[in-house]
């Protein structure tokens, strides 16, 4: 049986599976006015076990309705990690318009057997937008050539050379392959075996462009476990060019879409235009098996739409909130010129009630200071601005439970990449997650956290001193209106 519910920790905004374990989203495709979003998915169990493809659908990405399960493991393995595409003209014949799945089939008995050639790319599709999935007769399309972790295949159509393009996650370096039908494909070139963060496996891969003043970039997203800059798993990026057949990065700077813990395995929507819009797993493979949620266990992120910066001579690229999230919004309530020496409690004048809330605040002049959300019991979510460092940081050692892993208590931190005088934080908050955006996406931090009682008081704390400019508090407790 599993442990005692926990509907304190429910979040209202981010998706969660009603029961059960999940871990990565996939196949994200929008179709025909509807937001699909598959994930890894354990149906029998609050742990990882046999992997299937949980299915979610949504109108805006904020209010999800969970649908039956879209594909189960069957005699050529689990159902690993993988994309999906709308097949407009009809290249591998399934019908036009189908959708279809390319995702690894992940075999645990060739896998216990020692065998390097137990990870392989396979091909389901769906011809009633996405109720119901065939899986194709001719798989795996994409025969491990015997390298052990050679997995989470991400398709994309490159409309410069008229073909399929599939980035691979192989082991230590990512593999481009090449395909006129999704069904054969041509092995094209390797990246980043030399280049960015090797702290543990290269894993779920992305790649798409994003305009900057009028020039194309190619952005390539690389998770990796362990290995991220706050410990266990994260999501770097490099910032390039990619012909068709090869990715070329500007540089050699290893960069992160997420510097909190708790985003992992984040990949974008396929078929969405020209905006580019993200999801992540809110969680770490360091703990994620024993976070105190029951009777499921993870959340996915808010959506984040994509852009590119430049800053001094890097190109980075920005995450923000989605904008669909201000359908959630209720009535704000705003504060202006709050001069903050020593330690100020807004809790009241921010009429603070729910730990399901966005906050945001801007100052026209940065200095260091902490924002404490805390609760009756003496618990405190502690985040903020250090100057001297030039960090942002969350830090949930004291936010509630810790003890389930010695990997969870901590403090993270993020590089501040703005030299902007001034910024604007705005936090999403629901009931045991916060995701940061600082400086219009410039860095982003995402950590969960277990409060016993719910973090509804709120204190700011600043030594030198610091004057917001304004400070907001919007309850997001109603749902969103669906279309
Ligand atoms: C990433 C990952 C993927 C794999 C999946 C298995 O979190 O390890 O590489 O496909 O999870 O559930």
């Amino acid at each position: 049986a599993p442990p005692p519910a926990t509907p304190q920790y429910r979040p209202a905004y981010h998706f969660t599976p009603a029961a059960h374990w999940m871990n990565d989203p996939n196949g994200m495709v929008y179709y025909q006015g509807t937001y699909h979003l598959f994930f890894q998915y354990y149906p029998d169990g609050m742990t990882w076990g046999p992997m299937h493809w949980g299915h979610a659908t949504s109108p805006d990405m904020v209010s999800w309705q969970e649908q039956p399960i879209a594909l189960a493991p069957d005699s050529l393995g689990y159902i690993f990690s993988g994309s999906a595409v709308v097949d407009k003209n009809n290249t591998a014949g399934f019908g036009k318009e189908a959708l279809v799945a390319i995702f690894t089939h992940h075999d645990p008995k060739g896998e216990k057997a020692g065998t390097s050639t137990f990870q392989n790319q396979s091909l389901a599709y769906s011809l009633d937008a996405g109720k119901t999935w065939k899986k194709y007769g001719g798989n795996p399309v994409l025969k491990n050539p015997g390298i052990k972790d050679f997995r989470d295949p991400k398709v994309s159509w490159n409309e410069e050379i008229k073909t399929w393009v599939m980035t691979l996650a192989t082991l230590d370096r990512i593999t481009f392959y090449s395909s006129p039908n999704l069904k054969d494909w041509t092995k094209e070139s390797e990246f980043g075996q030399k280049l960015g963060a090797h702290g543990g496996v290269w894993e779920c891969p992305d790649l798409f462009p994003l305009t900057l003043s009028g020039k194309t970039y190619w952005v390539l997203l690389v998770n990796l476990n362990p290995g991220g800059p706050n410990g266990g798993s994260a999501t770097q990026y490099f910032v390039g060019q990619f012909d068709g057949h090869r990715f070329t990065p500007l540089n050699d700077q290893t960069k992160w879409a997420d510097y909190g813990p708790d985003e992992y395995a984040g990949v974008t929507w396929a078929n969405t235009g020209n905006r580019r819009l993200f999801l992540g797993w809110m969680s770490n493979w360091d703990y994620a098996n024993q976070v105190p949620t029951s009777p499921w266990r993870s959340a996915m992120t808010i959506p984040r739409e994509l852009g590119l910066r430049q800053e001094g001579r890097e190109i980075y690229l920005t995450s923000q909130p989605a904008p669909e999230l201000n359908r959630l919004g209720s009535q704000a309530t705003t504060l202006r010129n709050v001069a903050v020496k020593g330690s100020l409690d807004l809790t009241a004048r921010l009429k603070s009630t729910t730990a399901t809330h966005k906050l945001t605040l801007k100052t026209a002049q940065l200095g260091s200071f902490e924002l404490v959300l805390a609760n009756a019991a003496g618990e405190e979510l502690v985040l903020g601005y250090d100057k001297p460092a030039n960090q942002y940081f969350i830090d949930r050692s004291k936010a509630g439970q810790v003890s389930f892993s010695p990997k969870f208590a901590g403090r993270a931190t993020a590089p501040r990449l703005s030299t902007a005088a001034g910024t604007e934080l705005t936090l999403y908050f629901d009931a045991a997650s916060v995701e940061l955006f600082a400086d219009n996406g410039l860095t982003a931090m995402t950590d969960i956290f277990f409060a016993n009682k719910p973090l509804t008081s709120i204190k700011l704390r600043s030594a030198p001193g610091t004057t917001f400019q304004e400070i907001s508090n919007t309850p997001l407790l109603s749902k969103p209106a669906s279309k």
